[in-house]
């Protein structure tokens, strides 16, 4: 048998790894699927049921509207939940939960579908219809997982907002996606404090009209105000007559919409991204399957939350369509000491770890210690999403959490494309700071500005020419917006936002976003929901953000401020604003740093030239500046 070894730059698994896996020839599959990809994702969505298949599988008449599945019926749920309680993996346990407190939980896929069943006939009672918006807010705990499923169950579109958003982003949120029920938590353990998550959501409620029911998950037990009439304790709605174990399935077309999940675009509001039923079950069962190699005896961890994508592709749906068994831990990865990650891949016996290389990084600053003190033999692949992975964490990751025997999957995708797009697969040589090539059945390139392929090795714009089952729909309420975010610049081909370069071998390098969007460790933030928040504060006239790379985070927002008259800089009135955008974005929202300026660059229309702030900050050349105000 041979060994995993590192040649040169090079990494190559071990045979093991190749034997088991699912895909043995990554290349193989890729060129089987390459030019050929309505086959190829026909043959993976014939693994899924559906109530009533498709006529056809790709309608691409009206572009960039792409259409999956043509008038095929399934519910992403069934397929999480029904098709397995019905054979061998009924009493198989869906979810492993340890809370930060050491609270814990095993819940079967027998278990979880009666939940979900209670709660999608609570939400009936409700008189939730399909395509109604709820909005989901809370912590990593097992209820978000059923509440999602039972949305997706009664043909409610979901929004999950990240529970470590705050008052400004979720009433923005409810607002923009009409929302009709608010399902939230109390609190959320996180570092040992409670996050008030009710508190928030009830200031939220009164900037935002439009929520009938609050539905109150009770999992920290602290005071919280609760209104007559309009909030309700789910334990209690749990044990009323009308939470039965049976709810029978909505059964929706493919392409209807399954969840909305709002993300920081390039410029204004958060858009809501929309994924549907039928394409996006396809994307992540497929990709989750071949990527992380799942099989039945494995247990999967994914450390992302649930409110980001990674959590809605590869906590909720992707791992439940496969009938995985998943870890789900509620806390901070240092509470109460830097080992709580990896004492519970220890206690757990977990096989397969995906996370963040900001979480990499802050967790290899404790030193290795900490690591070794665990025997984490179990583990048989890792994996980095979220932000470019520098070779140094990769290299510690590899050796010292994943003892040079396990293959780290550097998976590149978005909220928009659903699922893995640029990825090894455990059978793909690896380049450290590299996700190879792209996922089977899927043509990319990278471009300059008039679209056209650069040279090996040249930066330039990283895009998609072929569309893919799980890719987003449209911006909800705003197919425009959809057009020209996407698909304008370089017609026919989604732009994705980052740059990147491609070696001699074909592997995808990627640079980073080329808008102004900021992955704050791997966080996805816009400059303008931080300059809003800055400006909504009394005290400040004009304000502008930009990210510079940060040794922890990737990239630290720093921000720069005008001062309204009457107002004056002090180190007192920089926390007060910080303190300012932590309560109305989130506490990862708060900047790094706040300057104060007598003016800020503008071009000529007044826009704000972000770029020369950026290239000054940093001691750059800003290049051209003929559009520069003065
Ligand atoms: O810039 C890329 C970066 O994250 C962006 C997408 O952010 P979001 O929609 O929040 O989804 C994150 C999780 C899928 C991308 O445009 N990004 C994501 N994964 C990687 C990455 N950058 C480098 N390497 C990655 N593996």
């Amino acid at each position: 048998m041979t060994k995993s070894e590192m040649t040169g730059d090079v990494y190559y698994p071990s045979q093991e790894i190749i034997d088991n896996a699912h895909v043995k020839d990554w290349e193989k599959l890729r060129q089987e699927a390459s030019g050929n990809y309505e086959k190829f994702w026909e043959d993976r969505a014939n693994e899924l049921h559906w109530f009533e298949k498709w006529d056809r599988v790709l309608d691409d008449s009206n572009k960039p509207f792409y259409k999956w599945f043509i008038n095929a019926k399934t519910n992403i749920s069934y397929n999480c939940l029904d098709v397995h309680v019905k054979t061998h993996r009924r009493n198989k346990l869906a979810f492993i939960w340890e809370g930060e407190n050491g609270d814990f939980e095993a819940m079967s896929y027998y278990r979880l579908h009666k939940e979900v069943c209670k709660f999608s006939n609570i939400l009936k009672s409700m008189g939730v219809n399909k395509g109604d918006r709820i909005t989901i807010y809370m912590g990593r705990i097992p209820e978000i997982v059923v509440a999602m499923l039972a949305c997706a169950r009664v043909g409610a579109i979901h929004s999950v907002v990240y529970g470590g958003f705050s008052v400004e982003a979720l009433h923005e949120r409810i607002e923009d996606s009409q929302s009709k029920v608010l399902i939230v938590a109390d609190g959320a353990w996180q570092r040992g404090k409670i996050v008030p998550l009710k508190e928030i959501a009830d200031e939220a409620l009164q900037r935002a009209g439009g929520i009938e029911h609050v539905i109150v998950v009770k999992r920290t037990g602290q005071e919280v105000n609760m209104e007559f009439g309009r909030d309700m304790w789910y334990h209690e709605l749990r044990s009323l007559p009308i939470a039965s174990n049976d709810c029978a399935m909505e059964v929706m077309d493919a392409e209807d919409p399954l969840f909305i999940l709002y993300t920081s675009g390039t410029t204004g509001k958060p858009k809501a991204i929309l994924h549907t039923h039928g394409g996006y079950q396809v994307g992540t069962y497929t990709s989750l399957k071949y990527v992380f190699d799942i099989h039945e005896e494995d247990r999967y961890w994914c450390a992302a939350d649930p409110g980001w994508i990674t959590g809605h592709s590869y906590i909720v749906y992707g791992p439940l369509l496969n009938g995985a068994t998943s870890f789900l831990y509620e806390g901070a990865p240092n509470f109460p000491y830097p080992n709580r990650w990896w004492s519970m891949i220890e206690k757990y016996g977990l096989n397969i770890l995906y996370t963040a290389p900001t979480a990499i990084r802050g967790l290899m600053r404790f030193g290795d210690a900490w690591v070794k003190r665990h025997d984490l033999s179990s583990l048989r692949i890792l994996g980095s999403v979220g932000e470019p992975i520098n070779p140094e964490a990769w290299k510690w990751y590899h050796t010292v959490v994943g003892k040079e025997k396990c293959p780290i999957m550097d998976t590149w995708w978005q909220t928009e494309t659903g699922m893995f797009m640029i990825t090894p697969m455990p059978s793909s040589p690896l380049k450290p700071g590299s996700g190879t090539k792209p996922f089977p059945g899927l043509e990319m390139d990278i471009v300059d500005e008039d679209g056209k392929p650069v040279k090996p090795n040249e930066e330039g714009f990283l895009v998609i020419k072929n569309p893919w089952p799980s890719m987003m729909r449209t911006i909800y309420g705003d197919d425009q917006r959809y057009v020209d975010q996407y698909w304008t610049k370089y017609p026919g081909m989604y732009m994705t936002g980052d740059s990147a370069r491609r070696d001699e071998d074909g592997y995808y390098w990627i640079i980073g976003r080329v808008d102004d969007v900021i992955k704050v460790s791997g966080y996805r933030l816009g400059t303008a929901e931080i300059e809003s928040a800055l400006v909504s504060h009394v005290a400040v006239a004009e304000a502008a953000a930009i990210g510079l790379p940060h040794e922890l985070k990737g990239n630290a927002i720093h921000t720069y401020v005008i001062l309204k008259d009457g107002f004056n800089a002090s180190d007192e009135l920089m926390e007060t604003l910080r303190q300012h955008v932590g309560h109305e974005v989130g506490p990862i929202a708060k900047p790094e740093k706040i300057s104060f300026m007598e003016k800020l660059p503008k071009t000529r229309s007044g826009k704000i030239m972000r770029r020369v702030l950026k290239a000054q900050a940093l001691g750059q050349d800003p290049g051209n500046l003929s559009t520069l105000e003065d």
